[in-house]
């Protein structure tokens, strides 16, 4: 069993809620704003990474408060995970594992965590951009230190692009320097991109093409994988990459791209409801990946209303087949009531919940 005991302390417009009995099945309840994606905001917070609506830190604590905010919940064996801040450091998240602090990226060998909300609805309209932030957070909830490559390729990347601004001519030594950071981290990233999408593309093709529209993923590097050819051909692209005023070679320049095998359709141009389904199945053939070295999580905001009954019943059989703990919102229960009995459920109003 994955998380209990659940405690969200000046949490956006949680004041002070405990969620205890939880269960496989967990549903929240309520109406519009009362608080649930909250919830869920919450828990994907006891994974790595900046949770599921990647919020800024400062965003998080409680309107009237000050300024801090503390969540906790204890995994099965008694380990008893919490994050937040202290109203004296705002800008800087607290992790504790046992009362103990530790790094954030140390949850990750913990728990794992996934998650479809609405705001994803618009991935495949979106730029590549929102598409390698996906496809990043599919991979950090499998390896943890994808974290630490993708930082330090972003902060190469921002520094590579300061000298190459620079009016004089750079520096080749620290050039080459900042290069070569570039090469080893760009390549931890876009090896551990195309592993996660070759797992997954494995995992997906496994499935029947009904009733989620089935999706064929692809991932196009934006530049050479291998550290020596990334490397070749940054030093290559340096007098172009300084026209340009950017670097136009690496991981930076990835894409998903992603099709619906059936009929071999892009997914930008698919249907809504199409591209949920995919969304759905990448979701979950993801959750499978998870399932066994961790406990995992998988937080489905919306996810039923938006289905008809014949794919409800097909998302839920698909969620008993899994490991993973799953929660659910709503704002009507209906839509659950196949699950409902084996279900912990909370009525969520106005930041706070009641069990029913
Ligand atoms: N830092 C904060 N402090 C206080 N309240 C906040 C904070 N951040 C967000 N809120 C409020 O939390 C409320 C509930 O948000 P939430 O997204 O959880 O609702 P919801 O139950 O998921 O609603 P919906 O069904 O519309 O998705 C919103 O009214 C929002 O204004
Ligand atoms: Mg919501």
């Amino acid at each position: 069993m994955a998380l209990d005991r659940i405690s969200l302390s000046r949490f956006r417009n949680h004041r002070d809620t405990r969620l205890d009995g939880s269960a496989r099945f967990n549903l929240l309840v309520g109406e519009n704003g009362a608080g649930k994606t909250n919830v869920l905001e919450a828990l994907s917070l006891f994974a790595p990474g900046r949770g599921l609506r990647r919020a800024a830190l400062a965003d998080i604590p409680g309107q009237d408060g000050d300024g801090s905010f503390a969540i906790s919940a204890e995994l099965g064996g008694g380990v008893r995970l919490g994050t937040g801040v202290r109203p004296e450091r705002p800008g800087r998240r607290i992790v504790q594992v046992n009362g103990a602090e530790a790094p954030a990226v140390r949850l990750g060998e913990w728990l794992s965590a996934g998650w479809l909300t609405p705001a994803m609805d618009r991935l495949f309209a979106e730029g590549a951009g929102a598409r390698r932030r996906f496809l990043d957070r599919l991979v950090l909830a499998i390896e943890p230190a994808h974290a630490r490559h993708a930082a330090r390729l972003e902060g190469a990347l921002r520094e590579r692009g300061r000298l190459l601004a620079e009016p004089a001519e750079p520096d080749p030594q620290w050039l080459e320097a900042v290069d070569l950071q570039v090469a080893e981290a760009g390549a931890a990233v876009a090896q551990a991109r195309a592993r996660l999408v070759d797992r997954l593309g494995s995992a997906l093709d496994t499935l029947p093409e009904a009733p989620f529209a089935r999706p064929a993923l692809a991932y196009h590097p934006g530049g050479p994988v291998e550290q020596h050819a990334l490397l070749a051909a940054l030093t290559e692209g340096r007098r172009r990459d300084r026209a340009a005023q950017r670097t136009l070679t690496g991981p930076h320049r990835d894409e998903l791209a992603v099709t619906m095998a059936g009929k071999d359709q892009p997914a930008a141009e698919c249907s809504t409801g199409e591209q949920k389904a995919m969304l759905i199945a990448i979701t979950l053939a993801h959750a499978g990946l998870l399932d066994g070295a961790r406990p995992s999580l998988l937080l489905l905001d919306e996810v039923a209303a938006h289905l008809d009954p014949l794919r409800r019943a097909a998302l839920f059989e698909r969620l008993r087949e899994g490991r993973a703990q799953v929660w659910l919102t709503g704002t009507e229960l209906t839509p659950f009531e196949a699950i409902a009995q084996e279900a912990a459920v909370w009525r969520v109003s106005e930041g706070t919940v009641e069990r029913i």
